[in-house]
């Protein structure tokens, strides 16, 4: 079967998988007022998540990324885990969680086949923390950090968003933690979302004059890891753990894209922000539909954009991350 691919040879071989868009923290970048229900949700059942993961195995896909909304608020977080690691083809199986449950649940995710957890920790400082997510949560969110380094994930990242008059005096506080703890630690430049642009105008901070930081202070540019994705790492020999950074605005960021995202009710985002998606839903019934619904792949990848319109000052349509899982 042919892989999917875009008019500009990108190649998908990543799917952000989002299973709700429902979240218990408010953080100010993402959902202030926290979130807002609009009826019952419906959300993508278990058997869906199954047909659909099967269809994008067998275009390419081999890494998958549980999202939300916080998606261990599922009550089936598990089975959704187990599902997709029963997929042979899927080797990466990896989700990005505001910690709230992973010191209870890390033992349970892991044995249910899930390798790779990227956590939100926006401050170091329990109060600082307190006012960024609006939950007075941060010694719970770290004790779920020490349980999954200890349950023996492959790989736990921690992500913080730049916040100007926040957080973007604490690097060393940042640094400090990454001495002695093995962690990729990524600073990711606040985007503008519909929502946002008040706070955006308030806190956003370019990424750029961190990189220039850490050069000067010998942090050395990672080549190998430029082409997997968003970040840009960087390693130093006195550090257990690394850095990374995710500056959306640069340059040619879109150019390494490797990702396609599922929204929780089933629609196709072939990016954070151009379009309103495209549903996937009505070819989620049965497996009899799988080459209908790989075709409707196909078909939409050629429409992709080649790139965003944030640093042109367009936000898209997208109004908060939480609703196709960042
Ligand atoms: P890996 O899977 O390990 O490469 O991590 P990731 O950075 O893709 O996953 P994560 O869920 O931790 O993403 C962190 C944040 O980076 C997201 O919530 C977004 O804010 C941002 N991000 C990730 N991918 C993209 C992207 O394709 N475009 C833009 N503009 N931002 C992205
Ligand atoms: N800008 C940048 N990152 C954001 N996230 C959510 N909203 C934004 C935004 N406006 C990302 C953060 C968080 C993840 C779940 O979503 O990285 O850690
Ligand atoms: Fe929830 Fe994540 Fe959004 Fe924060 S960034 S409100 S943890 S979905």
């Amino acid at each position: 079967m042919s892989q999917l691919q875009d008019n500009f040879g990108r190649r998908f071989h990543y799917l952000r998988l989002s299973v709700t868009d429902v979240c218990n923290f408010k953080c100010g970048y993402c959902l202030p007022d926290g979130y807002q229900s609009s009826g019952k949700p419906q959300f993508l059942t278990l058997s869906e998540i199954s047909h659909l993961v099967s269809a994008f195995s067998q275009v390419g896909t081999q890494k998958i990324r549980i999202t939300g909304g916080e998606p261990s608020l599922r009550r089936d977080f598990t089975d959704i885990i187990r599902i997709i690691a029963d997929n042979q083809k899927i080797t990466t199986l990896a989700t990005t969680t505001n910690g709230d449950r992973l010191a209870k649940h890390a033992k349970t995710w892991y044995e249910a086949g899930l390798r790779n957890i990227n956590v939100s920790v926006d401050s170091l400082d329990p109060r600082l923390f307190y006012q960024i997510t609006g939950e007075n949560k941060f010694h719970q969110v770290m004790q779920g950090i020490d349980t999954a380094l200890e349950v023996g994930f492959d790989r736990v990242k921690i992500n913080a968003v730049l916040l100007k008059g926040l957080n973007d005096q604490a690097l060393p506080q940042f640094l400090n933690w990454i001495k002695t703890t093995p962690i990729d630690l990524r600073f990711i430049e606040l985007m503008e979302t519909g929502l946002g642009s008040d706070y955006f105008q308030q806190h956003h901070v370019a990424g750029r004059q961190i990189k220039t930081w850490l050069l000067q202070q010998g942090w050395q540019l990672d080549p190998v890891n430029i082409a997997d994705g968003p970040a840009q790492n960087f390693s130093h020999p006195d550090y257990l753990g690394r850095i990374g950074l995710i500056m959306p605005y640069e340059k040619n960021f879109c150019a390494s894209c490797n990702r396609l995202r599922v929204s929780a009710k089933g629609k196709l985002h072939l990016c954070l922000f151009t379009e309103y998606g495209v549903t996937l839903r009505d070819l989620l019934v049965s497996p009899l539909q799988q080459a209908e619904l790989i075709a409707r792949l196909h078909g939409q990848l050629v429409t992709k954009k080649q790139t965003h319109f944030l640093h042109q000052g367009v936000t898209g349509v997208t109004q908060h991350l939480a609703s196709i899982g960042g």
